[in-house]
């Protein structure tokens, strides 16, 4: 997203610029008690191998969760799907969810979430392993695979009674798809736009409100940012979750500073199941 001079929220990173990310590291030399040596602290300090600091720029968090648990389910994947169900449109027992790049980060959670709050949940993704690991490993009730030649009668098909609740992270063809068989007072997560932040030329999507209009759907675009003040709340709810064992997700995690603009590549291509994680150091701070 940040690669396109693109109109959108954020503005493009410039030429030369350090590239901002979420970021997992330890703390190896303080002057400040807020701060200790040895301390785990999460924040946005980027594709580098050291940064400096100030108790603003982090957020010191309890080693009682991994580093992979803390950049997954406790993070962007885990929050953006509790926030939008909590605070824009709630699950609904016994109704249909879809959820497009399924398979992804922040969709792998948005499946289970939906299933723990009693939707009959559908998984879009591309390609039979990603259809299976969404169906058998994070237990969604059916997986369509948007490559096939019969994505529009397989969606339809998995979803009889129509879409009441479609969490959205691409936009394009798929979401196309989707707005065919959205059901009465149904409603649209507008998350992500994958299909254009993709793509030099952007896809254009919903090129057919008059579905939107006719069931008269509520469209809700969502940003995780908006929500700050909730992040501890959603910590304390995806925490349990995890540790009662109801939150599961397979993560890719990947070596090397040098390698990861190819690794965001090969993300953005779909090469990778779940989240992608990039390690600069081993556990005793060394380079990798
Ligand atoms: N609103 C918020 O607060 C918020 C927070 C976090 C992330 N996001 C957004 O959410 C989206 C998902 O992020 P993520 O980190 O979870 O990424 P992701 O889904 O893990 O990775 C991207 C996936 O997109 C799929 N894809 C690529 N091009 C596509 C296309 N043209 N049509 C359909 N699918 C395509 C690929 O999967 P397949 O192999 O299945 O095609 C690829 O694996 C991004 O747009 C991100 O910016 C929004």
């Amino acid at each position: 997203m940040r690669t396109k001079d693109f109109k959108n929220f954020i503005r493009p990173f410039e030429i030369g610029e350090l590239i901002s990310c979420d970021t997992f590291a330890r703390v190896v030399e303080s002057e400040c008690d807020a701060l200790p040596v040895g301390a785990a602290v999460m924040g946005r300090q980027g594709w580098q191998d050291y940064a400096v600091v100030t108790p603003g720029d982090v957020k010191v968090v309890a080693d009682d969760y991994t580093a992979e648990e803390w950049m997954t389910a406790l993070s962007s994947p885990g929050q953006t799907p509790y926030l939008a169900f909590t605070q824009k449109a709630r699950p609904m027992p016994g109704e249909t969810l879809v959820v497009s790049s399924a398979a992804g980060a922040v969709g792998s959670y948005a499946v289970q979430l939906g299933k723990l709050g009693g939707m009959r949940v559908v998984g879009i993704a591309g390609g039979p392993e990603k259809t299976a690991y969404v169906r058998d490993r994070i237990g969604a009730d059916a997986a369509v695979d948007y490559k096939s030649g019969n994505f529009e009668e397989e969606l339809a098909a998995a979803c009889p009674d129509g879409v009441h609740l479609y969490f959205d992270l691409v936009g394009g063809r798929v979401s196309d798809v989707v707005s065919e068989i959205l059901a009465m007072r149904s409603h649209i997560l507008l998350v992500g736009r994958i299909a254009a932040n993709n793509s030099t030329t952007p896809e254009h999507d919903m090129a057919n409100m008059r579905h939107v209009w006719s069931r008269e759907t509520t469209m809700h675009a969502f940003s995780r940012y908006a929500y700050a003040e909730l992040y501890p709340q959603a910590v304390e709810r995806l925490g349990a979750l995890l540790r009662a064992g109801r939150l599961t997700m397979h993560n890719v995690v990947l070596d090397g500073m040098e390698a990861t603009p190819e690794f965001l590549n090969q993300k953005l291509a779909g090469r990778h199941l779940g989240k992608v994680l990039v390690r600069y150091a081993d556990e005793n701070g060394k380079r990798i």
